[in-house]
């Protein structure tokens, strides 16, 4: 039996820095990650005045000492978030509640995905901005102060626009009220309410409501080990069930927030049995705290499906690798309802497709979406990363199964979200990587 340790959750890391650095106090985190993404809000944090060190790669405690809600310095130079539209996005809400003005800006990727969706209802809370560059896009200027309290209807299922929403009602002493047509991942509520800043989450007529309903002149600081991410163990999931790592591989202690796992009830339904995956808490999933345990998967077949709005929130992150897992499964899978993969860090749609396509692999690009037939003939061939961690893994993953053979041209990118990456799957499937 194979085991593994991954490295920290990417959203959980974004969130445990921000909120060290606003509070008041020393804050004692482990477990960060070290990937690119963090690395550039920590840089960020460190030119708004706060000293957070770069989170270090073998994951043990830092500490940072927090400047208060409102304690961040003009910044001399603009804050470059990189890749990182997390990075971004919510640090636009923490500076709307700021008395500074920044530039924020970012690599190409990020310079070419929304902000409105974030800027427009900051807006109405009293923030300013102004786009130097394309409409809608980095970089931005923020003017931030005191804010209005917000009740809005999110009109996308986004994780970043909540969180950047209760970010600047906890930095800019607004009540703040977000609802979205199915929770999206619930990180931010549940460690606003771990730092003295309860955030109350109900359905409301159908929709799902937070609210930050009185927002602390301070908040406390954190003594928090940050779980291993759902979303890189989910590279090593499909690998094992597809056959490429051996008779069995256990995933320790990794964070099962159930608002990101959704990828499991979508493999049982490909056909996982509960044998062939399985898994086991530490920390049980009605904790208020990050739900945490082990997963184990054998080799199975899995069958196509049909994949739908209903499932995306839950499966945001990996829709990627269940495409790789659903290009070796018997039959057509059909997925639809996910028109938010066109402005990540790549548009995955399109990634998907082309890199799919390039390697003989039968698909269908739709608007919201992509069909893929299924099949068990060896692919070999060169793909793109399209600056993009996830298209990168997830090929990465398709290329070490038995038979196959794929070259990632920009394969570094990785580092992005899993730093290690390629040294795991070496481990695992000792011919990845020989391309
Ligand atoms: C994230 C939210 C999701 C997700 C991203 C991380 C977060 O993005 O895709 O990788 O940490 O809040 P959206 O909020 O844009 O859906």
């Amino acid at each position: 039996m194979t085991e593994i340790v991954l490295p920290g959750d990417k959203s959980i890391t974004q969130r445990a820095l921000i909120l060290a650095a606003l509070a008041e106090g020393e804050s004692r985190l482990s477990g960060l990650l070290a990937g690119e993404d963090p690395q550039a809000t920590a840089s960020v944090l460190r030119a708004l005045g706060v000293d957070v060190p770069p989170p270090p790669v073998d994951g043990s405690e830092v500490r940072v000492r927090g400047v208060g809600l409102n304690g961040f310095k003009a910044p001399e130079r603009d804050l470059d978030f990189r890749n990182s539209g997390t990075g971004a996005r919510l640090m636009m809400g923490v500076l709307a509640g700021q008395s500074i003005s920044a530039i924020l800006t970012g690599d190409a990727s990020l310079r070419s995905r929304p902000m409105r969706r974030v800027t427009e209802p900051l807006s109405e809370m009293g923030a300013t901005f102004l786009e130097l560059g394309e409409s809608d896009r980095l970089p931005i200027r923020i003017s931030g102060g005191p804010l209005n309290p917000l009740t809005y209807e999110s009109p996308v299922g986004s994780a970043q626009v909540k969180s950047a929403l209760l970010f600047a009602g906890l930095t800019g002493g607004a009540v703040t009220s977000v609802s979205e047509s199915t929770a999206s991942r619930d990180h931010t509520e549940r460690m606003l309410t771990m730092v003295g800043a309860p955030v109350i989450s109900h359905e409301v007529e159908g929709r799902w409501q937070v609210e930050l309903r009185d927002p602390p002149k301070a908040i406390l600081p954190l003594d928090f080990a940050v779980p291993s991410d759902f979303s890189s163990a989910a590279f090593f999931l499909v690998l094992g069930l597809l056959g490429g790592a051996g008779p069995e591989l256990t995933v320790r202690r990794v964070g099962l927030n159930p608002t990101r796992t959704g990828m499991l009830g979508v493999l049982a339904r490909m056909g996982a049995s509960p044998q062939d995956l399985t898994h086991s808490y530490d920390v049980p999933p009605d904790s208020p705290s990050e739900p945490i345990g082990d997963l184990t998967v054998r080799p199975t077949i899995l069958k196509g499906i049909e994949i739908g709005e209903a499932d995306t929130p839950a499966i945001l992150d990996e829709i990627p690798i269940l495409a790789v897992a659903a290009s070796r499964a018997d039959g057509l899978t059909r997925l639809t309802g996910a028109r938010e993969l066109r402005v990540k860090e790549s548009d995955r749609i399109t990634a998907l497709v082309e890199n799919f396509r390039s390697l003989g692999v039968a698909v269908e690009e739709l608007d919201d979406g992509l069909e893929i037939e299924g099949s068990d003939r060896p692919v070999r061939g060169e793909v793109d990363a399209f600056d993009d961690h996830r298209i990168a893994m997830a090929f990465a993953i398709l290329g070490a199964l038995p038979g196959n053979d794929i070259t990632i041209r920009n394969r570094d990118i990785v580092d992005v979200s899993f730093p290690g990456f390629w040294t795991i799957l070496d481990r695992l499937a000792p011919r990845a990587g020989s391309g």
